[in-house]
């Protein structure tokens, strides 16, 4: 018997996609582990996550291993041989977009049953962020299909797991161009504004500007009052400090109201960002010296997976797989207390994962919480 996975990835593409997605591969076709479970399985890699699932066309089958995908085509065999090497590679060699099939606009998910039936899956792994979980399950519980979540977003902030892919890459892509900037920060005696991503929550920017030092760390869960920015960039200085670091995420507010003030997300509402530009110029004129602002974008997710997700991804991929060969579906792998696991994501909270305020920021210093242990 032989028993046929799809498998894809959807969203915004991070470090830690292609290893999730190479050992997922390597335990469904290892031959021993083939022997114990008493058949076998064949892999289908989806291109371009659900978009591909919507634009699959029968009459451009799945393409055999190794062969380039071509306009039309949007599922290929996947082998050993293949993804030998793709725990090393940033992005993912799937391809993903950003396609939701239950987006009221162009409603597709019944294209999205059909296609699961004509490519005559016997499950699916869908290795996203928050938008898959909420397609995987209405998939699962409206249309009984099979699916498997891995969890991925740089900004962390998906309820139910201490961790998504991509992550603590981000993290340290953010330390290493903060030490870069710092030279120049240092050399000119200029405040630097370093914007990061993490749309509504700020654990990318604080993680990132806690592990770099930075000296003011901004995040959406707590607005704030540029003035007192100033203020605490000027005490720096007075101090004696040639220059400041601040971090902000694109998603952080100034407080109570004011024109930065606007909604972060996705679909009708606007995307966040821009707000290290808005501030830029007011924490020049009340610090009196010069400052510049860097908006750091997709460098976060670009990249070779660092060694923490290329671990996590391992796991998470053999463990997606385990649950598939006990039928266990409508579940997303997650971390929690350092064990993997699993979860029932129809049940899951569907609000994001904030900043724990009280516990890890302190809204006097605008940083991280310092307290004794
Ligand atoms: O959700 C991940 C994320 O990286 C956010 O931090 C950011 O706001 C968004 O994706 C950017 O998406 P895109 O690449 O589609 O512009």
């Amino acid at each position: 018997m032989v028993k046929r996975i799809g498998i894809l990835t959807s969203g915004g593409d991070c470090p830690g996609l292609n290893p999730a997605i190479k050992w997922a591969v390597k335990t469904a076709l290892d031959e021993e582990l083939a022997e114990a479970r008493g058949y076998d399985f064949e892999v289908i890699g989806i291109r371009d996550g659900w978009r591909g699932m919507v634009k699959y066309d029968p009459r451009y089958p799945v393409l055999p291993a190794g062969e380039r995908f071509l306009d039309r085509h949007f599922a290929r065999i996947l082998t050993e041989e293949e993804v030998r090497t793709w725990d090393r590679l940033g992005g993912t060699r799937l391809g993903t977009s950003r396609t939701n099939p239950y987006d009221p606009a162009h409603e597709t998910w019944q294209q999205v049953v059909v296609n699961y039936k004509a490519l005559q899956l016997d499950a699916l792994i869908a290795i996203g962020g928050d938008d898959t979980l909420s397609v995987t399950a209405r998939l699962c519980t409206e249309e009984g299909i099979n699916i498997i979540c891995i969890p991925k977003t740089i900004d962390r902030d998906l309820q139910g797991t201490d961790y998504s892919l991509g992550f603590e890459t981000a993290v340290g892509v953010i330390v290493e161009q903060i030490d870069r900037i710092r030279t120049t920060a240092h050399s000119h005696s200029r405040t630097f504004i370093i914007e990061t991503m993490g749309r509504v929550t700020g654990h990318l920017a604080l993680s990132g500007g806690l592990a770099a030092g930075a000296d003011v760390i901004l995040i959406p869960e707590a607005p704030f009052s540029t003035d007192h920015v100033v203020e605490l960039l000027k005490a720096k200085r007075e101090a004696g400090q040639r220059y400041a670091i601040v971090v902000v995420s694109e998603g952080a507010t100034e407080a109570p109201e004011s024109e930065s003030n606007e909604a972060a997300g996705r679909g009708d509402q606007p995307l966040p960002g821009g707000i290290a530009k808005k501030i830029e110029k007011r924490v020049e004129r009340g610090t009196g010296g010069e400052v510049r602002s860097v908006v750091l974008s997709h460098l976060q997710r670009g990249g070779v997976p660092c060694a923490f997700d290329r671990r996590v991804a391992r796991e998470f991929g053999i463990a997606a797989l385990q649950l598939v060969v006990e039928e266990k579906f409508g579940r997303m792998v997650v971390l929690q207390d350092g064990q993997i696991d699993s979860i029932d994501i129809s049940t899951r909270r569907q609000d994001v994962l904030e900043v724990d305020v009280l516990e890890r920021y302190d809204t006097k210093s605008y940083n991280a919480r310092f307290s004794l242990v």
